[in-house]
């Protein structure tokens, strides 16, 4: 949502960005935790109250749009359906702090244009690809729900990775294989390393910590 407002939208258009947003950052930042009212059907979500007017001072300003509105849309999706399982199985929806591990990716993005722009798309198909990776490791040992859902949603996942790159490599003029490389090289260490922190994407898990 920060790419699309940043490069590809106006200001008006990027109000109706943050409206689309705001149930979810109330629900979870504001803690309007009313969960029944937020799943209910009429309360509204997941939809964008009206068309989006692209920049014309950016040749991606389209595509950037098009693919990331359906990414948001999605992964405000799986929210819900994350929320609507916890619900059921009556797990207390609770806040969790950051891992290190898009940080640690975020330290390497340069900070010239288009250089910024796709090295944050090179980091946003990392974080998606792994993702994907996990969902799939872990779908296996998981109940028929859960192993349902992790499976629907390493499918978006893998088109999610793959939509980041594209993109990124659209909008650069030389081919993005150096930074994938890099990027790759970074990642490596960040999942491998031992890590206190006990998370989707944490590196190798210090025992103590996972108990
Ligand atoms: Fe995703």
């Amino acid at each position: 949502m920060f790419l699309v407002r940043k490069y590809a939208i106006d200001k008006q258009s990027g109000q109706l960005l943050l409206d689309w947003a705001k149930p979810y950052e109330n629900f979870v930042y504001i803690k309007e935790r009313d969960i029944a009212v937020f799943l209910s059907k009429g309360s509204k979500k997941n939809e964008l109250s009206g068309e989006l007017v692209a920049r014309k001072d950016f040749a991606h300003s389209d595509d950037l749009i098009q693919k990331m509105v359906r990414l948001i849309k999605e992964e405000f999706h799986h929210f819900e359906q994350v929320l609507e399982i916890m619900h059921s199985r009556g797990i207390e929806y609770q806040n969790v702090r950051a891992g290190r591990y898009a940080k640690g990716m975020m330290k390497e993005v340069r900070t010239h244009e288009p250089a910024t722009l796709i090295d944050k798309l090179i980091v946003g198909a990392f974080i998606e690809a792994r993702s994907c990776e996990r969902f799939a490791k872990l779908a296996p040992y998981l109940d028929d729900e859960l192993k349902k859902f992790y499976i629907s949603l390493l499918r978006s996942e893998a088109r999610h990775y793959q939509d980041y790159l594209t993109l990124a490599q659209a909008i650069s003029v030389t081919d993005i294989g150096d930074r994938v490389a890099h990027f790759a090289a970074v990642e490596a260490q960040l999942i491998s390393s031992k890590d206190q922190d006990f998370k989707f994407h944490s590196g190798a898990p210090v025992i103590a910590a996972c108990i």
